[in-house]
């Protein structure tokens, strides 16, 4: 006998769910669509949605609709992003949190911008002045991509340090790591790929998979031993993947790092399942071991990782100097860098330049790291005798943010609101997935001038913590 119509219903949604149309997390069609979608009873819908939660596909939110599972991804419910004052969608809330992130009216523990007294301001002052003075014709003179050919070699002799042996025709310079990001992944993928991306991941990654309509599928990035490698397998076994994005060195929130034999594992996996790995090593000068951790693209032997990096952390984030390593891809990424931008600006490459030949670089960052562990210490300290019970610390080895899980019945969003109203902002975890499964968790920035207003901004955050819990 033929199965039910709304056991059909459901046999499709399901499918498409396995094939990925609908991710984990997503907002299926509500009743009410899918019964003109599909030109039957709204009765029909509901006994197909309804079968499809026994069989744990999707799962009803109370006056939100219907959202994709996933229980082999995440073990945590996930739905699409929402705020207390709903109807915005994913992309429009990140920038609404992000524009708080920056005002700098407030006490800012929001941006991933380390504060001035950690950059070498006045030495790159000195050196545009000279520039501006000596070399006016910088001002005229287009840099076009793949850009300054000094700033590339002095780039190629800095990740000698990281384990890689480059010529400067393997660089190419992009506006920041966003930027080389997002060429990477232009040339990569096509509209409707699927590829893989850490959660929780840089807000940034989720930003460029919307605008390139990619499909992403979220891998669990734990604070101790960073992207959940089992994960990523089984999702290569069962999907189709293109690329995967991953932070290796103090990932941007959680700070982990991972281990040698998970880097050269995380390799080989991208050999064998055909997918090529996007190594975004922003936060990599900034670790606080003495030797800087190796990447990725140093072991790459099959030339399947592209590496992507700037020196937006720890020199100057408004001077947009980021570069990328594409291997096989590198004449795809020059050409979407040319179409896109035809050059970056001769000026802030220069003054780079000179700034990493003067030798400068290594002493800054020596100065740098050591501050930002003192404002490490100091910031967890107060966490703990202010925050309410229950909530615990990422232990980051380098860069300047710290992942803050709050008690689980925190619901972050309006502590959100309360902080702004406060003065006060900072990052809340929903904007690092498109999952809300970070519901409770914040990223601070600690590479901040701290001073009594600093240090009672956050205690005074542990307060409103501790009273949405009375
Ligand atoms: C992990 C990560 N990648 C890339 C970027 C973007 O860097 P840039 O400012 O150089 O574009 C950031 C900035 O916060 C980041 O945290």
């Amino acid at each position: 006998m033929d199965s039910p119509l709304y056991e059909k219903i459901a046999d499709q949604i399901e499918h498409q769910v396995h094939e990925g149309i609908f991710l984990p997390g997503a907002k299926i069609p509500s009743v009410r669509k899918s019964s003109k979608q599909m030109e039957v009873s709204v009765a029909t819908v509901l006994q197909a949605y309804s079968l499809l939660e026994d069989r744990g596909v999707i799962k009803a939110r109370p006056q939100k609709g219907y959202f994709v599972q996933d229980t082999q991804m995440q073990s945590v419910e996930s739905h699409d992003l929402v705020t207390s004052d709903t109807d915005v969608t994913d992309l429009a809330l990140l920038q609404r949190l992000l524009k708080s992130s920056d005002d700098e009216t407030l006490a800012q523990f929001g941006a991933s911008v380390p504060n001035s007294q950690f950059l070498p301001i006045r030495q790159l002052q000195r050196s545009v002045g000279r520039l501006m003075r000596l070399e006016p014709e910088i001002c005229t003179a287009y840099e076009f991509t793949p850009g300054s050919l000094n700033l590339r070699r002095q780039i190629a002799i800095r990740m000698l340090d990281a384990g890689c042996q480059l010529q400067p025709d393997d660089i190419t310079i992009t506006l920041g790591c966003q930027n080389a990001l997002v060429l990477s992944l232009q040339a990569v993928t096509q509209p409707g790929d699927t590829i893989v991306i850490e959660s929780p991941t840089y807000h940034g990654v989720l930003q460029a998979v919307e605008i390139l309509n990619l499909k992403a599928i979220e891998i669990n990035c734990s604070i101790d031993t960073g992207l959940d490698l089992a994960l990523l397998k089984m999702a290569a076994k069962e999907h189709k993947i293109k690329a995967c994005v991953v932070t290796p060195n103090n990932q941007n929130p959680t700070g982990a790092t991972l281990s040698e034999k998970a880097k050269k594992t995380l390799i080989e996996y991208g050999n064998k399942y055909k997918f090529t790995v996007i190594e975004d090593d922003v936060y990599g000068e900034l670790s606080y071991q003495e030797k800087r951790e190796r990447v990725l693209k140093a072991d790459d032997l099959d030339d399947n990782v592209i590496y992507c990096s700037s020196f937006s952390k720890s020199i100057a984030p408004g001077f947009r100097i980021g570069w990328v390593v594409g291997g096989k891809f590198q004449t795809s990424i020059e050409h979407y860098a040319y179409v896109q931008s035809l050059a970056i600006p001769t000026l802030t490459q220069t003054a780079i330049a000179n700034f990493l030949e003067n030798g400068a670089y290594d002493r800054h960052l020596r100065k740098t790291r050591l501050n930002y562990q003192e404002n490490l210490r100091h910031c967890t300290k107060i966490i703990t005798a202010h925050f309410p019970i229950g909530t615990s610390c990422s232990t980051p080895n380098g860069g300047f943010l710290l992942w803050v899980t709050l008690p689980s019945n925190v619901n972050v969003m309006a502590l959100h609101n309360l902080a702004i109203e406060n003065g006060i902002a900072f990052l809340p975890g929903l904007a690092f997935s498109r999952t809300s499964q970070f519901s409770h968790h914040i990223r601070l920035n600690y590479g901040i001038h701290w001073d009594k207003t600093m240090d009672n901004a956050l205690k005074t955050l542990g307060k409103l913590c501790q009273n949405q819990l009375n």
